[in-house]
Formats: structure tokens, sequence, C-alpha cells
């Protein structure tokens, strides 16, 4: 039988403040106009329905702690005439305020656990439920509301929009949402003190290091204060040190905001910030363990 956890959290934390919505998961690189109409047209298209679609959502039954619910999920792709079942009955709960690594090597299935959990991605089977929410019950609409209330996104690649500033970067989930822009250039200009990089805020991505780049995503991953950061490989791309700075940086957030961070990864150094470790091996879930059950060494699963 899979692992299911349901007990106290390793590290409740109370839930966070008011969020407010963005729409920027951060996955549409490319062309900047393409980009801003897409995510107008989201906004637009949301706004209507914004306050009402969460709550008219049917709720689930209340579980203190848990942020995320997932069950029995399984993802099949069929490509051409070639079946991969990506996810194999992947149950397991998410404890709010916890700093959970998903672990395993590559193709095992984290991206995919994690583009269902994020709602960015429907399964096969199996269901997600997210502060109480079944994902499946919400519309198209209502799932982009609800991801832009809840969850900010940070990829390997960064995704920022190049021809923008870094300021620009994390301002346009604010913007988005018909924050004024004297109040959005102001918290941006905050969140990008509050990763470090106060005196970069009117440098381009070309003109930052991958490091800094990331601390960009991360800022503009909490320009809206969600309750859960998805880092999927967030250190992928950069150095030994540079990576760890990164992870810090998100232990810090999970720690001093109370954000839940889940964070996909074959990098080992991830593994002495996190509450619990779930390693991943073609589509299922191995085993769980605590930080305390961890023998942490350096390293990379290939
Ligand atoms: N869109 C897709 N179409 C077909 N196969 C896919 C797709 N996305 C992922 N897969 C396959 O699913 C498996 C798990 O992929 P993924 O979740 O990306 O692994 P990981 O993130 O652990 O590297 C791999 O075998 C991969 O090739
Ligand atoms: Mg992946």
């Amino acid at each position: 039988m899979l692992p299911v956890f349901s007990g106290p959290a390793p590290n409740p934390v109370a839930k966070h403040a008011k969020t407010r919505c963005t729409d920027v998961s951060g996955r549409f690189a490319g062309d900047e106009s393409a980009r801003v109409a897409s995510f107008r047209k989201a906004y637009f298209r949301t706004v209507s329905l914004m306050m009402d679609a969460i709550e008219t959502a049917a709720p689930g039954p209340p579980r203190s702690n848990v942020i995320i619910e997932a069950r029995g999920l399984r993802k099949v792709f069929r490509l051409g005439g070639e079946t991969v079942e990506a996810l194999r009955n992947v149950s397991l709960d998410v404890f709010t305020g916890e700093y959970l690594s998903i672990m395993g090597p590559s193709g095992s299935g984290k991206s995919t656990f994690f583009n269902m959990v994020g709602g960015l991605d429907v399964p096969t089977a199996g269901s997600v439920r997210v502060h109480g929410i079944d994902l499946k019950t919400l519309s198209q609409v209502q799932l982009a509301r609800f991801r832009c209330l809840k969850i900010g996104y940070v990829f390997q690649s960064y995704n920022l929009i190049p021809v923008q500033t870094a300021l620009q970067n994390v301002m346009l989930p604010m913007l988005f949402l018909g924050t004024p822009p004297s109040e959005a250039a102001k918290k941006a200009a905050s969140l990008l003190s509050e990763v470090g990089l106060g005196d970069r805020l009117h440098h381009r991505p070309d003109q930052l290091s991958g490091g800094q780049q990331q601390r960009v995503a991360i800022a503009r991953a909490l320009a809206n204060d969600p309750s859960i950061i998805l880092a999927d490989e967030p250190t992928a791309n950069l150095d030994l040190h540079t990576g760890q700075e990164i992870i810090e940086k998100l232990a810090s957030l999970s720690r001093e905001r109370g954000v839940t961070i889940i964070s996909a990864t074959h990098d080992h150094k991830m593994l002495s910030v996190s509450d619990r470790i779930v390693w991943v091996r073609s589509g299922e879930i191995e085993r769980v363990e605590e930080r305390k059950d961890i023998k942490i060494e350096v390293g990379t699963i290939e």
C-alpha cells in the first residue's frame, strides 16, 4: 500500500495572511505582447467570478494542517502508439507551512505530480484537494482563479520576461489584478530587496546571473502572497553555491512567511532544509522521510 500521511504537521504554521490574485505561472516564455495579452485576457475573463468562484466550489471535509491532499493520482501519457504511466496511484498529504521535497531521478514523475498538484494539468484518475477544494470540481476559469489566489510557481528556467526589468517582472502579476502601478512598484521593490536584489531593480534578465534571475522568479512568485510555492527543479541550472543560496531563500520563506514549499528536485542539497522528503521512482512513492531520519549527503541522483 502506498503511504498516506495524515498526522500532525511537522512544522505547522498559521494559515497565511490574505491572498490576492495573480495568474503568473511563469510558464509562458516568449513574445512579450502575446504573454501580456494572454494574462490580460485571463484576468478580464476571471475577474467577474473573482470572489464567488472558490466559495461556491464544494469544500472538502475540514482537515486542519493539511493544505494539499492527493489521492490515487494516476497520469497516463499517450504519445503516438506509446503509453507512459507517469504516475501510478500516488497519495500524499502536504501540511501547511512545511518544506516538502519531491526527490527522484529524471523521468520518475516529479514534474507530472507537481503539475497535478498545482492545477497545471489534470490527472487521468484520482483527485487533488487544495485548501479542501477538489480541483476537478472547478471550471477552467475557477481553476485559473484558484491558482491565482493560492499558488506561486518557480521553474528551472526562471521564465522571466526578457525585455522587462526585474522590477517590471515582479510587478506584472500585481498589475494584472489592477493594483495601482505605484503600489505594485513599491511592493515589487520590497520583495526584490527581500531576496537580496534591492540594487538590481532595473536590470533585465540578461543583465543578471542565473541565481539572480531565479531570485527574481521567487520574488515574482510571492507578488500576490500565495500560501503555496511550487518550485520545479529550482536549482537545476545553478552552480552548487548559488543553488544553496536559492534553497536557503526558499527555506526562510517557509519559516518566516509560513508559505508551504513543495520542491521537485534531484538535488541532494535540498535535503537539509526539507521537513519531509518524498522519494519517487517510476511514478510511485517509494518512501517518505522526515528530516530527522535523513542521512544527508550532498550530490545529485542521475
Ligand atoms: N507531455 C508528455 N507526454 C508524454 N510523456 C510525458 C509527458 N510528460 C512527461 N512524460 C513522461 O512521463 C514520465 C515522467 O516525466 P516527468 O514527470 O517529467 O519526470 P521528472 O520530472 O521526474 O523528470 C517520463 O517518462 C516522461 O517521459
Ligand atoms: Mg521534471
